[in-house]
């Protein structure tokens, strides 16, 4: 697969995984329901934000030559 089309993917799995971790914590602390509190909420937002920091390294991999050519190369001069 190429780095395109891995970096499509990876891209969506974090903006839905992403609204998993937010909505978890949402109804685990603030949104009141049956399962405001409860260890399944707690859980999954643990689980997602584990994902989450993994789909995370995996586009900065990706996307490394970006961040080399922005933030890494030498300065041209000014004439
Ligand atoms: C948009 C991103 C995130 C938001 C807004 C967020 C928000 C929160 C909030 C408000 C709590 C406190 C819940 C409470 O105890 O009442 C919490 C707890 C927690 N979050 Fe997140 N979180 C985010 C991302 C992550 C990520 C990426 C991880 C990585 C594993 C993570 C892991 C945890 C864990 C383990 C706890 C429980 C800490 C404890 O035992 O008190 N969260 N989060």
């Amino acid at each position: 697969m190429n780095k395109q089309k891995m970096l499509k993917i990876i891209n969506f799995l974090l903006i839905l995984d992403w609204l998993v971790v937010v909505i978890s914590i949402l109804f685990y602390r603030f949104i009141p329901s049956g399962l405001q509190g409860s260890i399944y909420l707690y859980e999954t937002h643990w689980i997602a934000g584990i994902v989450f920091i993994f789909l995370t390294i995996m586009h900065f991999i990706l996307n490394f030559k970006w961040v080399k050519s922005t933030y890494f190369q030498p300065k041209k001069e000014k004439k």
